[in-house]
């Protein structure tokens, strides 16, 4: 049976993993959220959040967190993550421009953004743009790793651009994924949105970089 939005977003307020007040944890996500010291990885735009669900089964030494605005979306996420009994996972409804009052300096080690939106007309907007980039300088680890995946091939080149602009060491660029034969296992993950760019033989594109000193 298909449940409907306002079902959804009624579920969702009572989900234990989704974190309602996350303002409250600024700083303390590790302890107080977690109990434990174990590195935490945001996903961004997660969406139903399978690059969360499936690293968090891999890795439970580490803590993931899935962000997005769309609820109805996040309630496929929470609702698979307690189906598996993931205790490494949480949700936080919200928009990424005000990531800074949720998460400290240095407190976020990894980040996934998976199939952002391109935003061809709202470059501000983008996930991969200097405004957004600024907000995700103020809470990573200097160590932290940003791994990008899209479908679009205009998004894939403005992004580099922008990381070069910005002086973000760059570490990994895949033109095609399914073609590269190196591929590791993890970009391989295909989320929703990858699997509708996949069936309309689009090219999976991957950028890996670091902030830099800005
Ligand atoms: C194209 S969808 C991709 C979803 C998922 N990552 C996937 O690959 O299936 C982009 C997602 O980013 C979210 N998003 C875009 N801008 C956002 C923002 N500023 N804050 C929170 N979520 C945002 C949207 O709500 C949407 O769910």
């Amino acid at each position: 049976m298909r449940i409907n939005k306002q079902e959804r977003f009624r579920q969702l307020a009572t989900f234990a993993n989704v974190v309602k007040n996350p303002q409250e944890l600024h700083g303390v996500w590790k302890q107080d959220c977690f109990a434990n010291e174990h590195p935490i990885t945001l996903e961004l735009g997660c969406g139903k959040g399978e690059y969360t669900l499936e690293l968090a089964q891999r890795n439970p030494e580490r803590n993931y967190i899935g962000i997005d605005l769309k609820g109805a979306r996040l309630w496929v996420a929470a609702r698979r993550a307690l189906a598996l009994g993931l205790t490494n996972v949480r949700f936080i409804r919200m928009n990424i421009e005000v990531i800074n009052t949720v998460f400290t300096a240095g407190e976020v080690d990894e980040i996934w953004i998976p199939f952002p939106d391109p935003f061809s007309k709202k470059p501000n907007r983008r996930l991969i743009s200097p405004r957004y980039l600024g907000y995700y300088r103020d809470i990573v680890h200097t160590s932290a790793i940003i791994h990008f995946k899209t479908d679009d091939d205009g998004l894939f080149h403005n992004s580099l651009q922008t990381l070069e602009e910005e002086k973000c060491p760059i570490h990994q660029v895949i033109a095609d994924i399914y073609k590269e034969p190196e591929t590791s296992e993890i970009l391989k993950i295909k989320t929703t949105f990858e699997l509708k760019h996949l069936a309309s033989e689009k090219k999976i594109k991957y950028i890996s970089f670091s902030l830099g000193n800005g």
